[in-house]
């Protein structure tokens, strides 16, 4: 027998697509449309949603076997977020090189004196799988708990073969363990480790004849990644990396234009990448370059608030016509937070985004960046029913607006009420 949900009396149900009408993404003024509907229903059956509608059409219920009711006067329902870039499998935290960097030290000189990324990998490749999961785990929670549906997760602190399997594994392990929806990514190209310090060619092959093979065996990654930067790997390094993890089936995403413009996203754009992340530094002629591809920009302003670097601009993208996606890229590094509506109000006040293009931008087109906005993403019969129900606010402007708070009062993923 089926399990049914009713959510009645709902104030506001946002990001709805009716049937026929479902889009993979929104880009430019589309951004900026939301369907929402005021006094609102909404059935779910096991983990799909169901139907929904207005109170003032629903017929009342017929049949009550299996029917669990919850009553959401006050309160919002939307889509739960997808957060398409983070790095939440990490061991132990970086909060000495922030204090560091609060006496006066750059990102980048704290990397060069062998923190940042290796600092990382050092600390994961000394932990065990089992002690990697417990810390990943308390992150997958906390990322659920505010409102996290879906979620994409890289590799990229083990920097060598037993490592980065070791960080994959433990990503597929939070896939089977959570109700999350996890897309994994490979992201060995993160920085070249000390082993090859000096020797990134050797690094390189490594990754395109040792790691890739080894990892799409195990069938352990859906998405490529490159960390496509000055002092990391450069435009040649990115794209031989992104074309071998395409031959191996995974599809590119990966991290370009965070400190410095190199052309590196035209690479991307040519190898009809699904995302490209950062983008805080932008020339008006890649903004050029993503028109009108199915490429989609993923810009992560937490990053820009914690590393006090430029934000990207958001608000020329969409204004050419671009299609945005917001993630939190949390990290031990740059970001060491994972809340997505913290990331909603920065796009707002820092990026002049607007409310209903950030929703559209952590929800549909999250899903999208992940290649999951088929079951994800919005409110459209037949999606998987991941939904957030708020506390009572006065409207879904409130939760951008109110920066910081906590709204969530429930989570329902893959149909199921979660407690959190
Ligand atoms: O997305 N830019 C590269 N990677 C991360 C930061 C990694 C770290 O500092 O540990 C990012 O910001
Ligand atoms: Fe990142």
């Amino acid at each position: 027998m089926e399990k049914r949900i009713l959510i009645k009396n709902i104030k506001e149900l946002v990001l709805v697509e009716y049937p026929g009408e479902e889009k993979q993404m929104v880009s430019g003024t589309d951004m900026n449309q939301l369907s929402v509907i005021s006094n609102a229903w909404l059935a779910i059956e096991d983990d799909q949603i169901a139907g929904f509608g207005t109170m003032s059409d629903w017929e009342g219920i017929q049949d009550w076997t299996n029917l669990e009711v919850v009553d959401a006067e006050g309160k919002t329902v939307l889509p739960a977020f997808c957060d398409s870039h983070t790095h939440i499998v990490y061991y132990g935290n970086r909060e000495n090189e922030w204090v560091s960097r609060l006496n006066g030290k750059s990102y980048e000189e704290i990397a060069n004196e062998g923190g940042g990324i290796i600092n990382s990998a050092l600390k994961l490749r000394e932990a065990s799988e089992e002690e990697l999961f417990e810390q990943a785990m308390v992150r997958a929670n906390e990322i659920m708990a505010q409102g996290t549906g879906a979620v994409e997760i890289k590799s990229g602190y083990g920097l060598n073969l037993e490592s980065e399997l070791k960080m994959l594994r433990v990503i597929r392990r939070i896939k089977e363990e959570t109700p999350l929806t996890v897309k994994s990514t490979l992201l060995a190209a993160h920085a070249v480790p000390p082993e090859f310090k000096g020797n990134k060619e050797g690094y390189v092959k490594h990754i395109i004849e040792e790691i890739i093979p080894a990892v799409s065996q195990e069938g352990l990654a859906d998405f490529i990644d490159v960390f496509c930067e000055k002092g990391y790997f450069d435009n040649h390094d990115t794209q031989r990396i992104l074309e071998a993890g395409q031959q191996a089936g995974l599809k590119a995403k990966y991290h370009v234009n965070q400190f410095t413009i190199s052309g590196g996203l035209e690479v991307g754009v040519k190898l009809n990448a699904l995302s490209v992340d950062h983008l805080e530094v932008l020339a008006p002629d890649e903004i050029d370059l993503l028109k009108n591809k199915d490429t989609i920009a993923t810009l992560l302003p937490s990053c820009s608030f914690f590393l006090e670097i430029p934000y990207s601009p958001a608000r020329e993208m969409i204004d050419a016509g671009l299609p945005v996606a917001l993630a939190t890229d949390y990290n031990p590094g740059s970001t060491p937070s994972g809340k997505i509506p913290f990331v909603m109000s920065l796009a707002c006040i820092k990026m002049k985004m607007k409310v209903n293009e950030v929703y559209n931008a952590a929800c549909l087109n999250g899903a999208y960046a992940m290649d999951l906005s088929k079951e994800l993403g919005s409110i459209a019969v037949g999606k998987k029913a991941n939904l957030l129900v708020t506390k009572e606010i006065p409207s879904y402007s409130f939760i951008p607006y109110s920066f910081g708070g906590d709204h969530i009062d429930e989570v329902i993923l893959n149909g199921e009420r979660i407690s959190t």
